[in-house]
């Protein structure tokens, strides 16, 4: 992102509650590249909360936003700055805190040296995708991950590959590859989160494992290529994810894994109503922040849906089992 001529920041000290409060309703109430909203906090445990403009914002309409999730009090201490000559992605990512989600510490940059030796440093660029880590989206995902790697289920297998669909900054996709050390394969339909995505994967030297492509849900032919795969992470929203649930149930292996996440607690049960019917049972749920990460495993071997559906067609192959006794009238 070139420097520009100038850029605007809007800042608030708040509490630790309020401020992830507030970043997770004004991360959904603004286009991301227009404005990057980000928390960060001091030595002394005091969050702030600063939103950083590419244009000049209507202070106004920002204070009623920040009045709806933090109240009147936050939204009057909001204060407006403009900034001189910068790259304004970069400037809004300084002093983010370096997040902590099971042994993974998602941190930029600057906290490089920081990083413990018995933890997973992964280093997110400055840039416009999702995922700093800091969303409780993101973090539940890693948390899950950090699990699932301790004691690998029955679909992570030597073999197994991982897919990331929606892989935004990349880093749930890079998690894998140094938590997991398999082959994954990470998309998203929006261009700039797949430039981001190989930026990062290089960054933090997991290109060989990861590979990045674009691709509206289930539509590229690739995805498909690299089917099945024993670990699957989809972190996007409600919508979608019921959509998907049957391509997500297809592309994940018979005995694999699939974490969801983007949802709203309130929404959780739909999304698992939506995936039971497809053969996939809940493991662990996940509440961070008011959202909601599932792990879910396919039912055991015979009763999954999916997996029926293979018996069945493993039959007719063979020629035994119902479908043959009824073609030979018995
Ligand atoms: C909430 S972000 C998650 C980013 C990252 N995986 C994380 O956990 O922090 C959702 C990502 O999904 C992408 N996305 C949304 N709908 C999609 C679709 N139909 N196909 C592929 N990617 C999609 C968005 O562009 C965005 O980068």
């Amino acid at each position: 992102m070139p420097p520009s001529d100038a850029s605007y920041r809007a800042c608030v000290a708040t509490s630790e509650g309020k401020a992830r409060h507030l970043l997770d309703a004004l991360s959904e109430s603004f286009d991301s590249t227009e404005v990057v909203v980000a928390a960060s906090e001091d030595q002394n445990g005091l969050w702030t909360v600063s939103l950083h403009f590419r244009d000049p914002p209507n202070a106004t309409a920002v204070r009623a936003l920040v009045g709806l999730a933090a109240g009147p009090e936050t939204a009057n201490a909001l204060a407006f700055e403009r900034l001189g000559a910068t790259d304004w992605v970069e400037a809004s990512l300084q002093g983010l805190t370096p997040v902590a989600a099971g042994r993974f510490i998602v941190h930029g940059a600057h906290d490089r040296e920081t990083v413990p030796a018995n933890r997973i440093g992964i280093e997110i660029e400055a840039a416009l995708a999702f995922g700093t880590g800091h969303h409780g989206t993101t973090r539940g995902c890693l948390v899950a991950l950090d699990r699932l790697a301790m004691r690998p289920a029955r679909g992570l297998g030597a073999n197994a590959r991982v897919l990331d669909l929606g892989t935004g900054s990349g880093v749930l996709a890079i998690a894998a590859a140094r938590a997991l050390r398999r082959p994954v394969l990470a998309s998203d339909n929006d261009p700039v989160a797949v430039r981001a995505a190989r930026a990062n994967a290089r960054l933090n030297r997991a290109r060989a494992l990861v590979e990045v492509i674009r691709a509206d849900g289930f539509k590229a032919p690739r995805l498909h290529a690299r089917a099945p795969f024993g670990l699957v992470f989809a972190n996007i929203l409600l919508g979608p994810l019921k959509r998907m649930a049957v391509s997500i149930a297809r592309i994940a292996a018979p005995n694999g894994c699939v974490v969801l996440s983007g949802l709203l607690a309130a929404q959780a049960n739909a999304v698992l109503a939506a995936y039971r019917a497809q053969g996939l049972v809940l493991a662990r749920r996940i509440d961070l922040d008011g959202w909601v990460t599932l792990v879910l495993h396919h039912s055991l071997p015979g009763t999954s849906a999916s997996y029926a559906r293979l018996r069945r067609a493993m039959r007719r192959r063979v020629g035994v089992g119902p479908v043959a006794a009824r073609r030979h009238g018995q």
